[in-house]
């Protein structure tokens, strides 16, 4: 049963940028009421058991002590005096008895130790590492005109400076694509986009206004976010995709699915959208994975799309198919791409280039290739390295 609340726990916290990203904190919470729910119901049978037993010991370890003081009062009215002997029988005795007290309290030390553990994950749940300053309450419903990231700086609580002084503007309906090395800071821009980290310097407003005034309802209902790394949960694939929302119909679900390019690979499923994908989508393939990543995406019918594009190879078909849904999910929507192959994001309206956490370049494909400077030399690296190039 530990291990099953043990699984759980290890699960939300392995995922719990998916959780954050969706404004799922309250059906994380849910789950694990459920599963410590059923633990506590196993841990009161347990006490019960114990405290019925134990008022049998304790009445077999008073009547003992009984039997054996009646027997030392006999024994002393019978010689008037008490031996060494009688009395060290007496002292082992009462001493063996001893221990089935104290066996009682420890049950009761461990049960107060297991509670006030499941408090602070549940704290930890909420707070742990996370924004401080609270959000605003305003709605969203799409980006009119455009995003503005408007130098933005941010350090890591451990000191590294992640990202220096970066701005760009995302007009409403089009794409940007950000490049650049390993590290160079693409994905802490998604953090802060996805408000799981405060920026410590500069803005990312959405028509003027600070995007940390929105609503974390407004804000996550309809940003579409697709991770670096796919997290799935052990759960089916419909709780899946509407993770976080509630009253998804099995159409908006197929819909969803359909723009993701995996209808086929769900129907074929006998229990279809209730198949459970195994503990961290194992039952699926890593092409499989994040094209549900972006049906969990789609469901939400975003208004700006956020997509950290996966490292981990895939094969030439897999690929092909991720890519086709990418493109199909981007059609009229404000756009943000994290792309480490450059070849999918050659009809990006813009190319915006990071080193070291600071914008070097920025432009279209065929400005920046004439250009001839750092994307310039991203393409041939990758070029050099032909895996990477499909
Ligand atoms: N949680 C963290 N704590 C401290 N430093 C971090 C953390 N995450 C990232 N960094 C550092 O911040 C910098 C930018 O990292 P980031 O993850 O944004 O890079 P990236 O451009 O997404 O790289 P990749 O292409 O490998 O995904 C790197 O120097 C990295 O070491
Ligand atoms: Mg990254």
């Amino acid at each position: 049963m530990f291990r099953r609340l043990g699984a759980y726990l290890n699960e939300i916290f392995a995922g719990i940028r998916v959780v954050r990203s969706n404004n799922a904190q309250g059906r994380a919470r849910d789950g694990f009421n459920r599963v410590s729910g059923e633990l506590e119901t196993v841990e009161r049978r347990g006490t019960l058991l114990g405290s019925l037993l134990s008022p049998v010991a304790e009445t077999v370890g008073v009547a003992g002590a009984m039997v054996i003081l009646v027997g030392a009062h006999h024994f002393l009215i019978e010689t008037e005096k008490l031996s060494a002997t009688s009395l060290m029988v007496l002292g082992v005795l009462l001493i063996r008895l001893l221990p089935m007290v104290n066996q009682l309290q420890g049950v009761t030390g461990q049960l107060a130790y297991n509670y006030s553990g499941v408090k602070e994950v549940e704290k930890w749940l909420d707070t742990a590492q996370f924004p401080v300053r609270p959000f605003g309450n305003r709605d969203f419903d799409g980006v009119r005109k455009e995003i503005r990231f408007e130098n933005l700086t941010y350090r890591y609580p451990n000191g590294t400076l992640a990202l220096d002084d970066v701005s760009f503007t995302v007009p409403a309906g089009s794409t940007v694509a950000l490049v650049g090395a390993s590290g160079s800071g693409k994905s802490t821009i998604a953090g802060l986009l996805i408000r799981l980290r405060e920026p410590t310097g500069g803005r990312i407003l959405v028509d003027g206004t600070d995007y940390w005034e929105f609503s974390p309802n407004a804000w996550h209902r309809r940003l579409g976010v697709v991770e670096q790394e796919a997290f799935l949960f052990h759960e089916t694939i419909a709780d899946n995709i509407s993770f976080g929302l509630t009253d998804v119909s099995r159409e908006r679900m197929n819909e969803a699915l359909r723009i993701a390019h995996l209808e086929d690979v769900v129907q074929a499923q006998a229990k279809g959208l209730d198949t459970v994908i195994g503990e961290r989508g194992t039952l699926l393939s890593g092409g499989q994975k994040q094209r549900l990543a972006i049906a969990r995406a789609m469901v939400r019918d975003p208004q700006l799309l956020l997509l950290d594009e996966a490292t981990s190879a895939l094969d030439n078909v897999s690929e092909r198919q991720v890519q086709e849904a990418l493109d199909e999910a981007r059609q009229g929507r404000t756009s943000v791409v994290i792309a480490h192959r450059l070849s999918t994001i050659r009809n990006a309206n813009q190319i915006v280039v990071l080193e070291h956490g600071r914008v070097v370049e920025s432009g279209t494909w065929a400005e920046l290739e004439a250009k001839g400077g750092a994307f310039r030399r991203l393409l041939e690296a990758t070029r050099a390295t032909p895996s990477a190039e499909a």
